[in-house]
């Protein structure tokens, strides 16, 4: 829908970034989302705090929080709500989120 075009009419090639998803690069197209990432990967946004049921990116638009990572290490992001950028280190969450400065468990 919103390609770039070369003078030449060609699509231009589309710059990707490379981001740390749970130690592991991934690469995806820029602009696109962390929650793009893990879906493209396959991954698991978290576990839920109660059973332990994975969960991932599902609504992909801010409302299921079904995507909550940790990045840079700061939890509870919504992953399908933050632009990945190169050298990000994405990590999945487990159990209870963190609060503040409380420890993980
Ligand atoms: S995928 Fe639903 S809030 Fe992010």
């Amino acid at each position: 829908m919103f390609r770039s075009l070369r003078d030449d009419g060609a699509e231009a090639p589309r710059p990707e970034v490379t981001l740390a998803v749970d130690g592991e690069p991934c690469t995806v197209p820029s602009g696109a989302t962390v929650a793009a990432a893990l879906l493209q990967r396959g991954s698991i946004a978290r576990l839920t705090a109660r059973s332990g049921s994975a969960r991932a990116p599902y609504c992909m638009m801010g409302i299921c929080f079904d995507c909550l990572v940790e990045i840079d290490g700061v939890p509870n992001r919504q992953a399908c709500m933050v632009v990945a950028e190169p050298g990000m280190d994405v990590r999945c969450q487990d159990g209870h989120r963190r609060v503040g400065l409380e420890p993980a468990r």
